[in-house]
């Protein structure tokens, strides 16, 4: 992801999380940090963005920031292709775990990070809003200890 796909992504951004989209800020912000502590990615399908992700890694942890695919291309794999890409740079980069945070009722996210291994933590109550509970997920990568 380049400063030139933020529009494009805020777009994006603010039809799949209308209740709290990233803001413009919010991706300059985190391109600041790459590719030092973060990792950003966008696929583009032939017709423009298609979806990205992101990752903040600090080994030996690193965090799922986001990752969105756009309606026109949902259900396709695309999801599970970045999520697997995040993952391997996680790795790459050293580190032994991957955490993420997903609203408790978003079930088709956390069918994607439950088969790519993802496990349940607990539950953190009014994450997103009064109600809006997160789940926090983790993977454990190759070669952690306990
Ligand atoms: C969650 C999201 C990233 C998944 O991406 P996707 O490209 O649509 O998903 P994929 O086609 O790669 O499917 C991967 C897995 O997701 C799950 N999944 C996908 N669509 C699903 C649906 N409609 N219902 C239930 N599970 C579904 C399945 O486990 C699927 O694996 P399978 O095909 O082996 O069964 C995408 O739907 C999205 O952007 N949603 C809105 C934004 C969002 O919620 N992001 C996550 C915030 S934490």
């Amino acid at each position: 992801m380049r400063w030139w796909d933020i529009e494009t992504v805020v777009g994006i951004e603010a039809a799949l999380f209308p209740d709290d989209p990233w803001t413009p800020e919010q991706f300059w912000g985190e391109l600041a940090h790459v590719p030092d502590t973060r990792w950003y990615v966008v696929h583009d399908d032939g017709s423009g963005i298609a979806a990205y992700a992101g990752v903040f890694a600090i080994p030996p942890d690193a965090d799922l920031q986001t990752i969105a695919v756009a309606p026109r291309a949902q259900g396709r794999g695309l999801g599970r292709e970045l999520l697997a890409a995040a993952v391997a740079e996680a790795r790459r980069r050293g580190c032994r775990q991957v955490m993420l945070e997903v609203a408790h009722d978003n079930e088709t996210a956390i069918a994607l990070y439950t088969r790519a291994g993802f496990e349940s933590l607990g539950r953190r109550r009014d994450y997103y809003g009064p109600g809006r509970d997160a789940l926090i997920m983790r993977l454990r990568l190759a070669g952690e200890a306990s």
